[in-house]
């Protein structure tokens, strides 16, 4: 596996994990488990985030009290499965930016194409969270990388549920100053492009749809 890859193998994120592959888990209990990982995994990726420190008062004396420096992340959501995983990022980081990024794949070129670019300004001062449950062939997620990249985007993570490793080879080779951070890291693409053993359609077992 590349270094830049992080597996976060948490028990609890694990476990949730698991409740979340199977077949017979409702769409509710799928968001919520969606929101719940996420918030480990956000806690991660964020770990080695810049300091500063700032004096305050406590009650008894003033001290140089640790805070985060520098602007306010910017967290970009892939539409649409991206979406699930924003609630559990800014619930630890409720000051975050958001962004969207809608990609469609050409049925002819197979290659991904952009119908929605909305992100935060002054994007080369902020770090910059992507968040998109399966990273699969990897192709979507090097493209929205690209397109921030051309937007000024420096600092970059991609924080995702599940991998494939022809998608982690795919953004590596791509963007190999992007670290990726992923509950698992699965067997493989099958024909279609799911990603097995995996969850399934993440979007779709999210949202209720077919
Ligand atoms: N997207 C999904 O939702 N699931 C996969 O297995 C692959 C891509």
């Amino acid at each position: 596996m590349p270094e830049s890859v992080t597996v976060v193998d948490h028990p609890l994120v694990q476990h949730k994990l698991s409740l979340m592959r199977e077949k017979g888990t409702s769409t509710a209990v799928f968001r919520q488990l969606l929101r719940e990982i996420t918030e480990l995994l956000a806690y991660e990726v964020t770990r080695d985030m810049a300091m500063t420190v700032k004096r305050i008062d406590t009650p008894l004396e003033s001290m140089d009290a640790p805070t985060l420096a520098g602007k306010k992340l910017a967290l970009i959501s892939i539409l649409r499965a991206g979406n699930g995983m924003l609630d559990g990022v800014l619930e630890l980081i409720p000051l975050a930016r958001v962004g969207f990024i809608g990609l469609y794949r050409d049925e002819t070129t197979l290659q991904p194409v952009q119908y929605y670019f909305k992100v935060p300004q002054g994007l080369d001062d902020r770090l910059v969270i992507v968040v998109d449950p399966m990273l699969a062939t990897g192709n979507s997620s090097a493209a929205a990388v690209d397109l921030l990249k051309e937007a000024g985007a420096t600092n970059i993570r991609f924080l995702c549920l599940l991998a494939a490793p022809e998608g982690v080879k795919r953004m590596s080779e791509a963007h190999p100053d992007v670290p990726i951070f992923t509950a698992a890291v699965d067997r493989g693409l099958n024909e279609k492009g799911y990603i097995m053993p995996g969850l399934g359609d993440a979007g779709d077992r999210m949202f209720g749809t077919k």
